[in-house]
C-alpha cells in the first residue's frame, strides 16, 4: 500500500545514515540517559530523518519516539511509533545487528510495521490483513511443536536496569526444556525473527512500545501471537512480551507465570 511504501522509504533513508555512522562509530558523540542506557548522535540523526520523511508524507499523524517522546498530531487516531536505532549497544560495539523500527498505530492498535536492518539489507514489513514479509518473501511463524527442539530468543536486563533476579528465575524455568536461547540485542529484530521462523519463540520484560509495536504486527501477520504473559492482553501495553506460534506462545507464557508465582516459604523441617 502507499502507506507501507512511505514507511519503507523512510526506513531506507535513515538506514543509509546509520550505515555511514556505523562505519566511524568510534568518532560518534555518545551520552548516557541512565545506568547502562546510551544514546548516540546516530540514534538522534536517524530519528530526525524518520521524522522529516514521515511528516512530509503524513503531516497530521502524531508520534511516539524513543528519543523525542510523544507528540500530539492533528489526527488523534493515528500515530507513528518509532525506534530510530534498536540495538544501540550492538551498534556502539561494532556489532552489525541493529534495526530501525517504525509502526503505525491506529486507535491504540499497531496496524503496520517496518523493521529494517540496513547492514544485512533485511527489510521486514507487515500490514494488517496483507501479511508479513521479509523483502518480498511471505513469512510464516515456525510450526515447531516440540519444545526440546525450539530456539528461543530473549532479552536480559542491562546492569542496573530491570529485574535481573526475576529474569534469572524465568530463564531457569525455560532453559532446561528448550534446545537453545539467544540474546541478540535488538528486540524489534527478535520479533521479526519469530515472524520469520528463525526463532520459535521470544520473551522479554521491560520493553517499551517503540521496541515492539512493529514486531507485533509482523508476528501476528505471520500467524503467531504476541501478548502479555496472560496470553491475551495486548503486548503493546504490556510489561512483558511473549511471542511465538500458538503452542510456543502458550508454553512460554505459562512458564513465565510459574516463574513469577510467589513461592511458599521453605518449610522448616518438622520433626
Ligand atoms: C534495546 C534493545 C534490547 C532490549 C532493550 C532495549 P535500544 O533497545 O531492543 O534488545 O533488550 O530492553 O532497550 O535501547 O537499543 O533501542
Ligand atoms: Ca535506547
Ligand atoms: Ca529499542
Ligand atoms: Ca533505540
Amino acid at each position: 500500500s502507499p502507506l507501507i511504501t512511505v514507511m519503507i522509504r523512510a526506513a531506507q533513508k535513515a538506514g543509509r545514515g546509520l550505515v555511514r555512522d556505523f562505519g566511524e562509530v568510534e568518532n560518534l558523540q555518545v551520552s548516557r540517559k541512565g545506568p547502562a542506557d546510551f544514546v548516540s548522535a546516530a540514534d538522534l540523526k536517524a530519528e530526525d530523518t524518520l521524522r522529516q520523511e514521515l511528516t512530509r508524507a503524513r503531516p497530521r499523524f502524531g508520534w511516539l519516539m524513543e528519543e523525542g517522546g510523544a507528540v500530539e498530531g492533528e489526527d488523534k487516531d493515528r500515530r507513528w511509533i518509532v525506534d530510530p536505532l534498536d540495538g544501540t549497544t550492538n551498534f556502539l560495539h561494532g556489532i552489525p545487528h541493529f534495526a530501525i523500527s517504525i509502526a503505525l498505530e491506529q486507535e491504540g492498535v499497531p496496524v503496520a510495521g517496518v523493521i529494517f536492518n540496513p547492514v544485512t539489507d533485511e527489510l521486514y514489513w507487515a500490514e494488517r490483513g496483507v501479511g508479513a514479509y521479509l523483502n518480498d518473501r511471505r513469512l510464516r511463524v515456525s510450526s515447531r511443536s516440540n519444545l526440546a527442539d525450539a530456539l528461543i530468543g530473549t532479552g536480559m536486563p542491562f546492569k542496573g536496569r530491570g529485574d535481573s533476579i526475576g529474569f534469572q528465575r524465568e530463564l531457569a524455568m525455560i532453559m532446561p526444556h528448550v534446545s537453545g536461547i539467544r540474546r541478540m540485542g535488538a528486540a524489534s529484530l527478535d520479533l521479526a525473527y519469530v515472524a520469520a521462523a528463525r526463532f520459535d519463540g521470544f520473551w522479554e520484560t521491560s520493553l517499551n512500545p517503540w521496541d515492539v509495536a512493529a514486531g507485533i504486527v509482523l508476528v501476528q501477520e505471520a500467524g503467531g501471537f504476541a501478548t502479555d504473559i496472560d496470553g491475551k492482553s495486548p503486548a503493546l501495553k504490556a510489561d512483558t512480551v511473549v511471542a511465538g506460534n500458538a503452542l510456543m506462545h502458550k508454553t512460554l507464557a505459562m512458564a513465565i507465570t510459574k516463574a513469577r508465582a510467589p513461592r511458599p516459604p521453605k518449610a522448616a523441617n518438622a520433626s
